[in-house]
């Protein structure tokens, strides 16, 4: 299969055809925020973690039955935001950040247990790990920075950062969620302006640890076919960890990812819990 029967091209950036349709995309990008809340994750972040998807093409008509206050996810970067997130000051976002490196392990796995993107050659993320050996252009590898579905994640972090939301939108990172599920919980909450008893925040984190996810049916993806994920291949919860890549990169990997990264992030003042 070529890239043109995998993706559609929108506004530049290249999208999944199995997840999205050009409709989906302008329905996400015209929606209507209200009084909502919108937590915004580069894929393999921790989307799932968070909830219900705005450009995904079977969800997009769910999403606008549902009334506000209505909580949302996006994987799109700010500049394809509808113009109503900025302009309706009741909408708040919520911004999740996880160290690239683990995301593109998870996306490398994530890309074995789908039945979507079937030529996986075609899949920036297995270039990365399979150039070497198959003796492609050893620049490609670096490319999974650069050709995946919504575009870099340098860029979309950039752009985010560069809001104009003022104090309407929360930066928080996966490993921060990691370390101390209710202390993010706490942060969250507050940011929304809710005053919950410690009983509901051990409640909801015990609810949203990776294992109350992974065999919770209602969000581990085994009522889905295997021909669209299989789980024989990889889980959609795999792994849910820090610092995964320490198991995959090589030395030469990690000194020419690094190198890129810090040549795309020159300039830019971000507070992570990891270095690039
Ligand atoms: P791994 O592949 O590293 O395990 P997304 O939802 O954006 O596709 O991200 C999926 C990644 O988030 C997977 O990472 C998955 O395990 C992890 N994840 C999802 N829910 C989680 C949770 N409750 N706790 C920890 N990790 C979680």
């Amino acid at each position: 299969m070529s890239r043109e029967e995998l993706y559609i091209q929108y506004h530049g950036l290249f999208f999944s055809k199995e997840a999205h349709s050009v409709n989906s995309l302008k329905f996400a990008q015209e929606f209507s925020f209200e009084n909502d809340v919108i937590a915004v994750t580069y894929p393999k972040s921790g989307t799932v973690w968070m909830a219900p998807w705005l450009e995904n093409n079977r969800l997009a008509m769910v999403v606008d039955k549902l009334k506000s206050p209505r909580v949302l996810v996006t994987h799109f970067p700010y500049h394809l935001m509808p113009r109503a997130l900025s302009c309706i000051c009741l909408s708040q976002a919520i911004y999740v950040m996880r160290n690239p490196k683990d995301i593109i392990v998870s996306f490398y796995y994530f890309h074995q247990m789908t039945g979507f993107w079937k030529i996986r050659e075609h899949l920036t993320t297995y270039l990365f790990f399979c150039s070497l050996q198959k003796k492609m252009n050893k620049t490609l590898w670096f490319n999974v920075l650069l050709l995946v579905v919504f575009g870099k994640w340098t860029d979309h972090v950039k752009s985010w950062k560069h809001n104009n939301l003022g104090d309407r939108i929360m930066f928080i990172t996966y490993e921060e969620m990691k370390e101390d599920l209710p202390a993010a919980l706490r942060r969250i909450s507050s940011f929304l302006g809710k005053n919950l008893s410690d009983e509901t925040i051990h409640t909801i984190a015990e609810h949203c640890s990776f294992n109350a996810m992974k065999d919770n049916p209602m969000s581990n993806f085994s009522l889905v076919p295997k021909t669209y994920m299989d789980s024989d291949k990889s889980t959609f919860f795999r792994k849910g960890v820090v610092g995964d890549w320490k198991n995959h990169f090589t030395p030469e990997q990690l000194s020419r990812f690094t190198s890129t990264i810090n040549k795309e992030m020159e300039g830019e003042s971000f507070s992570l819990p990891w270095s690039l």
